[in-house]
């Protein structure tokens, strides 16, 4: 069965690609090679023994869409990754934010709406629920006011995708809300790969580790936290990859309970971030160079969700560790360096 991936050579598309592979799909990938490389396909193949069908194609153009929908009228589902995901660079181009993430997403729904049948799978975000007032976060939690075009981008296409199927009966779909997402393929065959300065914490304390960068700056100690640092939910990507194969099947075999449904994706487990640097020491072996410093303006304190829905209704759950997800994140950086 054919399903296209968009952004499928980014950091978590690349992951997901693995395990649709691994269950037998066949795996169309649309990438405009912005935030990625093409090379990420040589890992896929080393860990899976399949090459996946790619295209080099900017979802903004409208006609090229149109064109790979044409040619390949045998899509029965998409699990749509591509997207731009700097907060801070979205609120200096917020019109690029909306082109990239909201233009492209309406022009990938009209190719579906004109299908018998078809299976979304859209990458959200616990951006979403800003700071919510209560921990864990459960998916009724309200959505707060977004503090950045980024978050918009990703309140908006769930908004626009619930409108969609409230009139496209065709049309099914599943948003995954991820919480942190880290972590590399255990084989370190593929992995997160930023380019320039890392803006996220786990990149930037594996970067320190192998001494590209200086030091890690923590942003604030003050916080009402056990240790003063912010808590996240950070969940191995392979965990968060494996969850996207679950959701996307569940639309193909007709097993979801309305035609648009959202889900939370995190481990449940809150972690501060110097419990995230002790785990990096651990796992590495090495001390970490870091200092406290100022907080970061748009930081909220604490997120980590409640993963009820998605155990029970999915029957997914998180399975590795902190330590787990930081050996392979350690691992990777060490090979990719080397
Ligand atoms: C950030 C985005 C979020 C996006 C997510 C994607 C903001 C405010 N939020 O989430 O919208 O969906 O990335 O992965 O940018 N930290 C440091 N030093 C660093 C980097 C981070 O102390 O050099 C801390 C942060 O203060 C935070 C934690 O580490 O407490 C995680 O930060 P980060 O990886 O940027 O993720 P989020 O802020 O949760």
């Amino acid at each position: 069965m054919k399903i296209l991936v968009t952004g499928g050579l980014g950091f978590i598309g690349s992951h997901t690609v693995v395990e649709l592979q691994n269950q037998g799909f066949e795996v169309l990938i649309i990438d405009d090679l912005s935030n990625s490389s093409e090379k990420v396909i040589d890992g896929i193949v080393a860990i899976t023994g399949k090459k996946p069908l790619f295209e080099k194609i900017d979802l903004k153009e409208k006609s090229k869409v149109e064109n790979f929908f044409k040619k390949h009228t045998d899509v029965k589902g998409v699990i749509h990754f591509a997207a731009s995901k700097a907060v801070g660079e979205s609120v200096e181009k917020p019109l690029l934010y909306y082109e990239n993430n909201i233009g492209t997403l309406v022009y990938l729904l009209k190719e579906l709406a004109k299908k018998n049948k078809a299976s979304f799978i859209f990458s959200s975000s616990c951006t979403v629920y800003g700071q919510a007032d209560k921990m864990p976060i459960t998916e009724d939690a309200p959505v707060k006011t977004a503090e950045s075009p980024y978050g918009n981008t990703k309140q908006m296409g769930e908004e626009i995708i619930a409108d969609t199927c409230k009139v496209v009966p065709a049309l099914n779909a599943i948003a995954l809300r991820y919480f942190n997402p880290m972590g590399a393929h255990p084989s370190a065959e593929i992995g997160e790969l930023p380019i320039g300065v890392p803006q996220n914490l786990v990149p930037f304390i594996t970067q320190t580790g192998v001494g590209m960068r200086e030091q890690l700056s923590v942003f604030g100690d003050d916080y009402p936290t056990i240790d003063g640092t912010c808590v996240r939910d950070y969940i191995h990507v392979v965990d968060l990859a494996k969850a996207h194969v679950i959701a996307l099947k569940r639309l193909l075999e007709d097993k979801n309970d309305a035609n648009y449904e959202v889900f939370n994706l995190g481990t449940g487990k809150g972690s501060t971030v110097l419990e995230v640097v002790k785990s990096f020491e651990k796992v590495s072996g090495k001390k970490l160079n870091y200092k406290i410093v100022d907080k970061r303006a748009g930081d909220i304190i604490e997120a980590y969700a409640n993963t009820e829905k998605a155990n029970k209704v999915l029957g997914w759950k998180a399975e590795s560790t902190l330590d787990e997800a930081m050996k392979s994140a350690w691992d990777w950086e060490v090979k990719i360096r080397s």
